[in-house]
């Protein structure tokens, strides 16, 4: 939530603050600010809106300044205004901000009460306060920050300037990402290394409760208590990753597509393919076949994949598991067994209440293990074993190609814990690893579907209200495709279990709501056949999305048929999702919304 960054150039900085902002739009995009210092003296623009409105400004009125600070905004505590945007500043100095300060309140009200009078809506402008106060009782910048950081409730990375000061730039963590990047003369802050990826691949990521000082000469990192500390300088591989949209129109619709490589390169990462056996890539440091159980916690459609591999753990492995939201999860005081495991799904292993679980699962004693597709990513620091998914940056707001990666992933853990509890048999693994082997060519058949989809696109978007309806792994995956649905169309969408069809929603059946239901070959299928009779025999209109032999067992007329190939069934969730994904990109398209950047959302939710 929220991009910050922070640059001391050798020359104007505002083009590249604006540059490496693009690549942090992802975070945030409700308004926008940058804050230079010209000739020593602070000046700053901002805008409310998409990054580009503060582009076209600065293009009327540019910042010359060899040192400067921008943000890109997800508000939290303020209106998206142009007065709510950051920086945000005093005649001392001025501060970008990433998270919540929680006690903002109460130091507001102590800073009125010595003279500081407010002019946003916002819990950063405390910060700006504070920090000043400390300068006007004599303090340089420096000791100034290092006073008023122990004061702030709350996870948030922020990062600082000072008037009269065109050598200083000083960053803090704590909770939230922060990234320093070491350049020739230069140095760089950032929410992360993608962001700083056009400038340097030298990084230095902050421990949480750290700060830091940046002068052209390079960084002095101090721990919460003050003291100076040495932190690691990695290559990052960031600059690897082209952020562009290729030949698509939107980054979603890329994402989507690129779907077979990546998974295909995931999969590799994981498996044998000769032996036809799963191979983890790094030592578990706990024995499976000592697990007591699983708990798997996550957020969204992080969370959607937890739930097809609960079923795949409890197949392949006969290991119980109990899964939640992580926000639910975090705080229902949850007893944790002696010699359980908890996983942690997240594509950018930076959610906040989804690293909450996980601290709260370390103190219970569990052990802990990460699917995250941000190796240098606080989730990923913090657990015992990471598990990453190769899916590369995904950059629209609509996890797609992070889901089919993060599946391909728990499925191979599933396998492995399988054969090292002897759950499987040798011939089991085998025919478990050749089906996950056809997968990426499977997807590439499903998104051939694009077609029917386009087409299925325009009557969708004149729906009012859509189900999804899926059993066994096929659930979750109604559950995503609702997800998918309401958050890029804003169409209202429900994913439902279809055996609970006839508990509650098929009250709602009528020619009006598209029902979409996902039905491979499965064992199954002949009880969501039944389901599928209840919704025709209503005058429903039936979506559906699978191979041909289920359409011919269904016999009930559909709106339309999204053809599957055909395959092994519990790895349907992989591919199926693939025209999960584009019905709702398609009917975004249609209504004309925004994609990549739908409202009121952010691609890494850092608050909770
Ligand atoms: O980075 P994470 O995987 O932890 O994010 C979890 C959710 O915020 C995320 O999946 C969200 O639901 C997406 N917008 C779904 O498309």
């Amino acid at each position: 939530m929220c991009g910050i960054v922070g640059i001391i150039g050798g020359g104007p900085v505002a083009g590249q603050i604006v540059e490496a902002l693009k690549r942090l739009e992802y975070r945030g995009y409700d308004s926008a600010g940058i804050a230079t210092l010209e000739d020593g003296r602070l000046e700053r623009r901002r805008a409310q809106g998409k990054l580009r409105n503060l582009a076209e400004r600065l293009e009327k009125e540019p910042l010359a300044g060899h040192i400067g600070i921008g943000h890109t905004r997800w508000a939290t505590h303020g209106r998206p205004t142009e007065n709510n945007a950051h920086p945000h500043a005093s005649d001392k100095l001025a501060v970008v901000h990433n998270g919540i300060i929680e006690n903002f309140r109460e130091l507001r009200e102590e800073l009125r009460g010595k003279g500081h009078v407010f002019a946003t809506e916002t819990d950063t402008e405390v910060v700006a306060h504070l920090v000043t106060e400390e300068m006007r009782q004599g303090k340089g910048p420096q000791d100034a920050v290092a006073a008023a950081l122990p004061r702030l409730r709350g996870a948030f990375a922020l990062a600082f300037v000072f008037d009269g000061y065109p050598d200083l730039l000083i960053g803090a963590r704590q909770g939230a990402p922060l990234a320093v990047g070491h350049g020739e003369g230069e140095m760089y802050v950032g929410s992360d290394a993608l962001a700083l990826a056009p400038f340097t691949s030298e990084i230095t990521y902050l421990d949480d409760g750290d700060w830091v000082v940046l002068t052209r000469d390079g960084a002095v990192f101090h721990d919460a208590n003050g003291s100076i500390v040495k932190r690691t300088r990695l290559r990052s591989q960031a600059s690897a990753f082209l952020v562009d949209k290729g030949n698509h129109r939107h980054f979603m619709a890329k994402e989507i597509h690129e779907q077979p490589e990546v998974v295909g390169r995931t999969l590799a990462h994981y498996l044998d393919m000769s032996a036809g056996a799963v191979r983890l890539p790094f030592e578990l440091p706990f024995d499976p076949a000592k697990l007591s159980r699983i708990t798997i916690t996550a957020c969204g459609t992080a969370y959607y994949a937890g739930l097809v591999a609960k079923y795949w753990f409890e197949r392949f492995a006969r290991l119980p598991v109990e899964i939640d939201v992580a926000s639910e999860f975090r705080y229902r005081d949850a007893p944790m067994p002696e010699g359980g495991l908890m996983i942690v799904v997240s594509q950018s292993g930076e959610t906040a209440d989804t690293l909450a679980s996980l601290r709260y699962a370390k103190e219970n004693g569990q052990h802990t293990l990460s699917v995250v597709n941000v190796p240098t990513s606080t989730i990923a620091r913090e657990c015992d074993v990471v598990a990453p998914t190769l899916a590369g940056p995904e950059i629209g707001v609509a996890s797609t190609k992070a889901f089919t990666c993060q599946l391909s992933v728990l499925a191979c853990l599933a396998i492995a814990f399988g054969h090292a509890r002897g759950a499987l048999s040798r011939e089991a693994e085998a025919k478990l690893v050749s089906d996950l082997i056809a997968v990426p060519g499977l997807l590439a058949e499903a998104i051939k579907s694009t077609a029917a989809t386009e087409k299925l696109a325009h009557t969708l978007s004149k729906a009012r209200d859509v189900l999804y309806l899926g059993r066994g792994v096929s659930y979750p995956l109604a559950l995503e495709g609702a997800l998918k649905l309401k958050e890029i169309s804003y169409i209202h969408a429900e994913g439902y279990a279809a055996g609970e069809l006839k508990h509650g929603p098929i009250a709602l059946i009528d020619e009006a709501m598209p029902v979409i239901v996902i039905a491979p070959s499965d064992p199954v299928l002949e009880k969501t056949v039944s389901n599928m009779q209840e919704v025709s025999a209503r005058g429903g209109r039936i979506i559906l999305v699978s191979d041909n032999n289920a359409m011919h067992e269904a016999a009930v007329n559909v709106e339309a048929h999204l053809v599957m190939p055909d395959m092994a069934p519990d790895f349907a969730p992989i591919v199926y999702a693939a025209p999960i994904q584009l019905i709702a990109y398609y009917t975004a398209v249609v209504m004309g919304k925004d994609v990549d950047q739908p409202r009121n959302l952010a691609k890494s939710v850092t608050v909770e």
